[in-house]
């Protein structure tokens, strides 16, 4: 009868214990962000038809290998002043992206650009 208690108080300390550092990992870890789900609306919103082939004839910027490949080029031109020739959104004919989505995309790349 006592082993029988033991065993059960183990089992009981260790299923606290993985829960302590369970809860404490996802405490710590930043949000995953996801390509599909927070950085192509973005490029949607503010980057076609000009880079979304067919219509737009511009480096495409559609999928997952386009922007994983351009992401330097990207942050450097979105992050220029407006009145820059080199600014994108070109023009300023789409909706710029705002500094909050600028660190959302920051985030991602600093997070090895999940899929
Ligand atoms: C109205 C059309 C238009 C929109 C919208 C637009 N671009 Fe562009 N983009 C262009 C044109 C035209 C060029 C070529 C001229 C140049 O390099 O500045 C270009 C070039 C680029 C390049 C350089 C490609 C290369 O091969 O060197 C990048 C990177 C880029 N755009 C990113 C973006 C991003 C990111 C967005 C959205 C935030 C965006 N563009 C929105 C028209 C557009």
């Amino acid at each position: 009868m006592k082993k029988v208690l033991f065993v059960f108080v183990c089992f009981a300390f260790v299923a606290i214990l993985s829960q302590c550092s369970s809860s404490r990992n996802t405490a710590k870890a930043a949000p995953a962000l996801s390509f599909e789900k927070d950085i192509l609306p973005m490029f949607r919103t503010s980057c076609a038809p000009c880079h979304f082939p067919p219509d737009g004839r511009k480096e495409p910027l559609n999928n997952y290998d386009a922007v994983k490949k351009n992401i330097t080029e990207v942050l450097i031109r979105v992050k220029l002043p407006a009145s820059d020739n080199k600014y994108m959104p070109f023009k300023s004919k789409k909706p710029a992206f705002s500094d909050s989505l600028v660190r959302v995309l920051e985030q991602w790349q600093a997070q090895n650009m999940p899929q």
